[in-house]
């Protein structure tokens, strides 16, 4: 498939990182249809970008026309099979579960049109585990977004043991007309490139919590202030959640072993439900 051939682009989960990419694809003229398991789950994804738009259009970061037009060239959609079955690239983005994806990808490939490209953005399982899942290992690769992908500028395009030159190729392209630049990733190894450095920094930060060795503020003053980081490590484990944390760490500890072992403070938030911003808690209370 060629670039040129790409009109309709289906996202499957709408939550952060679905709606984020919702979000690009539609400022870059793409129709999309944004699909999760439940209407509550779509509406608040849409209310989402409807947000991320106004934001953007008040800090003069885009025009409040194309603001407008971007909403209207999205979908909200709970049906699968109408919101792939004209897809040309199929975008999934649900919970960081291979039972989950699994079921997801099994239902998409009964109704996706047999020349759609399927790419994941799945933030460290195995691309080629995935791929499995599906008919196309050759039209398949990960397409990894960064939270939150309207900000962001990175994308990690990731290959799996069978995915064809071609398909990295126009996901690259894809990438580059979202406005973002896209990395090549050849290893398919867990957490990929940044969450592999990214993810143990965020988990150590909490060991030394959980040792009494320093405080959240402290740390989180060190990684911004000393570091150059653009958010502190507590502050960046809310913005991207720390349950998807938690998950690419079980991963990482399960597939490479003992030294990503997950810290107790981001266990006991996990447990709490205190996953961050999107919670309205996490390491820093956000009512
Ligand atoms: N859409 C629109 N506006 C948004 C927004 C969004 N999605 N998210 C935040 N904003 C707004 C804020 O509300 C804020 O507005 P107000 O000033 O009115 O409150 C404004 O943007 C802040 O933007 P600024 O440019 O003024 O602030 P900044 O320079 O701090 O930039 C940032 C914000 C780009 C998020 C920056 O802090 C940053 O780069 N943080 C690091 C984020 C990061 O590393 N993400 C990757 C995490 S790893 C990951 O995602 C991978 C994974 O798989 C786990």
């Amino acid at each position: 498939m060629d670039l040129e051939e790409i009109n309709t682009i289906a996202v499957l989960g709408a939550g952060n990182m679905g709606h984020g990419i919702t979000e690009v694809a539609a400022m870059a003229g793409y129709d999309v249809n944004m699909r999760d398991i439940k209407a509550e789950f779509v509406e608040d994804g849409y209310d989402q970008i409807e947000w991320s738009l106004n934001k953007l259009a008040e800090k003069d970061r885009l025009s409040r026309e194309d603001a407008d037009a971007a909403l209207e060239r999205v979908t909200p959609l709970v049906d699968m099979e109408a919101a792939v079955a004209d897809a040309d690239v199929v975008i999934e983005a649900v919970p960081e579960q291979m039972e989950i994806k699994e079921e997801v990808y099994r239902e998409l490939e009964a109704c996706a049109g047999d020349d759609a490209l399927f790419v994941t953005n799945t933030s460290s399982l195995s691309i080629t585990d995935l791929a499995e899942f599906t008919d196309r290992p050759e039209r398949f690769c990960g397409m990894h977004f960064f939270n939150p992908p309207v900000r962001m500028q990175l994308v990690e395009v990731i290959s799996g043991a069978e995915t064809a030159e071609e398909t990295l190729d126009v996901v690259e392209e894809l990438a580059e007309e979202f406005g973002k630049t896209p990395v090549r990733v050849h290893r398919d190894s867990p957490g990929f490139i940044v969450n592999r450095i990214l993810v143990p920094l965020m988990n150590e930060a909490s060991w030394l919590v959980s040792d009494g060795e320093a405080t959240i503020a402290e740390v989180d003053s060190t990684t911004k202030y000393e570091l150059g980081l653009p958010m502190g490590t507590f502050e960046l484990g809310d913005q991207v959640g720390n349950d998807i944390s938690y998950h690419v760490l079980e991963y990482m500890h399960d597939v490479l072993g003992d030294a990503y072992e997950p810290a107790p403070l981001l266990e006991e938030k996990v447990e709490n439900e205190e996953l961050g911003k999107k919670t309205g808690a996490g390491f820093y209370d956000y009512e």
